[in-house]
């Protein structure tokens, strides 16, 4: 069945990500840590049913993640933003057990809508990161994501429930991430020893192949009785990575001092990271040695929009299938409609090989997100 479906659409695997649920269920019970689904890399709600027996709840980035979290996945709601109105508090205040406040001019602003209803904490700002590229990198210079150790004070501590940390971007090294805890426990140790509950972000990609798992567990679980916290974590990307294909075809080969096979896609529309974090995609076709090599060249005007490089056993040939791999973090969640590209559809395979549709979009959506009305 798979073959017939109109490309171009998303397959997300039950296997794979049931097997990347398996390790955080790990991660959990040897740490003690709780979980929360980080909503801005993945928030594909039609497949929460079966995430939610995993984690503790979600947590989120604006004000509509926090009610989709509320509404779609329960237990326990995160509500984080680097920029809260007075309009967005009141509109999330209902829904959110925790909400997080980036500075301390918005703390100031609104903790008086919050106090009562919800736990109350801040974004700190570590100054310490292992996150690859300046531009995802939340301790670069002039940072704005979260306080400063230099603007902290003892008092503060006295009236927050707790505080999130986030410097980590697909961390594979459980001793690194240990020297990052430790740095945290002796420099905030004593502001946080005052604290209910310290989270330490995403990016920890504790279900990487070869991740020493216990031995993040069991660092988690010292800091977590050291300073008398509940810790949290926020994975996105770990808990799906690899589990779904962006599948396209291709419509055209093309030639111009190397071959070019156009797809049915484009990073610019429907897998956005690969082109603002220059990060080529891997093809499942492809093979090291191949013979024959081509550019992966998107559907879209912009002029240098391609998927990477890749060869091949055999020429390509328009028509073919292609499987875009490991297209599931911060893909769907950036879909838009540039070009007039169509839609990738979004599918979820299950264990027993039954293919069930999620998402289908159509023209209506696109000109619906143009305008809804004409001015009259
Ligand atoms: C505050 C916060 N929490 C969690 C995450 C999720 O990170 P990842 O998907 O790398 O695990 C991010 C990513 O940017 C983040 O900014």
């Amino acid at each position: 069945m798979q073959n017939n479906l109109p490309t171009p659409y998303f397959m997300i695997d039950e296997d794979k990500l049931i097997h990347n649920l398996e390790i955080a269920k790990k991660l959990k019970e040897l740490s003690g840590v709780k979980l929360v689904l980080a909503l801005k890399c993945f928030s594909t709600w039609g497949v929460f049913d079966v995430i939610k027996p995993y984690l503790d709840g979600t947590t989120s980035s604006g004000p509509y993640e926090v009610k989709l979290g509320y509404e779609t996945f329960g237990k326990e709601t995160h509500a984080y933003s680097v920029g809260y109105s007075e309009d967005d508090v009141k509109s999330v205040v209902g829904m959110c057990d925790k909400m997080i406040f980036n500075s301390l001019s918005q703390l100031d602003a609104h903790r008086h809508l919050v106090e009562g209803k919800a736990s109350i904490g801040v974004r700190l700002n570590p100054g310490v990161s292992r996150a690859g590229q300046d531009l995802a990198d939340p301790a670069r210079q002039f940072s704005r994501l979260g306080v400063q150790e230099d603007q902290l004070n003892a008092e503060l501590f006295d009236s927050l429930d707790g505080v999130m940390f986030h410097m980590n971007c697909e961390n594979k090294s459980a001793d690194d991430f240990i020297s990052l805890l430790d740095s945290i426990s002796q420099r905030f140790g004593t502001y946080l020893d005052k604290l209910d509950w310290v989270s330490l972000g995403g990016g920890v990609f504790f279900t990487w192949p070869g991740y020493e798992v216990e031995k993040l567990a069991q660092a988690l679980k010292q800091f977590s009785e050291k300073h008398g916290v509940q810790l949290y974590l926020e994975p996105g990307e770990a808990i799906i990575t690899k589990t779904a294909d962006l599948v396209v075809t291709v419509v055209d080969v093309v030639e111009n001092g190397m071959k070019t096979a156009i797809v049915d896609s484009a990073t610019e529309a429907h897998r956005l990271d690969t082109l603002i974090y220059n990060e080529p995609a891997t093809i499942g076709e492809a093979t090291e040695n191949g013979e024959f090599e081509y550019v992966i060249g998107s559907c879209s005007c912009l002029a240098g929009d391609q998927f990477c490089v890749a060869k091949f056993d055999k020429p390509l040939e328009i028509g073919q299938r292609l499987h875009i791999i490991d297209s599931a973090g911060y893909t769907m969640v950036k879909l838009n409609w540039f070009n007039g590209l169509k839609m990738p559809s979004v599918y979820y395979k299950r264990s027993n090989d039954d293919i069930q549709k999620l998402n289908e979009f159509g023209y209506d959506d696109f000109k619906r997100s143009l305008s809804q009305w004409s001015v009259h």
